[in-house]
């Protein structure tokens, strides 16, 4: 028969890294930068909550997915606080980095058509190549030699 684990007592900063799956020094970073809060034991040691392993969870797979770690800190600030990640938060945070992964894949992905086009060529002309000419942002700046006197 398994033990009992009691939800209540608190778990060390060691025990956090091993079941999160990550260094304490990782474990530590993440308190540092305010994605996850612990309390000062009695004896001046670190001590977190159980919810805190689910936090870490949301925030590696945020992290996996490309998402700057400032912007899984204001997300995870938007959710109410004192109660454990719920499944529905989880499904609010992953529809919403769904979508920035998508516009991070676009947006590469046009890089990319664009860099084929460039290959072969060599010209990295300001007024010709997409990649140093993003959008044609120098064709709205208006008709003739925009780049006279620069
Ligand atoms: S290098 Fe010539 S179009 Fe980009």
């Amino acid at each position: 028969m398994a033990a009992k684990i009691d939800v209540h007592i608190p778990l060390g900063v060691g025990e956090v890294a091993r079941r999160s799956g990550v260094t304490v020094a990782t474990v530590h970073f993440y308190e540092a930068k305010g994605l996850i809060h612990g309390q000062r034991s009695p004896g001046n040691q670190r001590r977190y909550h159980r919810d805190v392993l689910r936090r870490i969870a949301v925030i590696k797979v945020a992290q996996r997915a490309g998402i700057p770690l400032a912007t899984i800190k204001a997300a995870l600030e938007e959710l109410p606080s004192g109660r454990p990640l719920t499944a529905k938060d989880w499904t609010q945070l992953s529809t919403r980095w769904r979508d920035m992964l998508n516009e991070r894949i676009n947006s590469l992905t046009q890089l990319r058509d664009q860099l084929d086009g460039c290959i072969g060529c060599g010209c990295l002309s300001l007024a010709d190549c997409p990649l140093r000419n993003p959008g044609d942002r120098l064709g709205q700046e208006g008709d003739g030699a925009v780049l006279l006197g620069q």
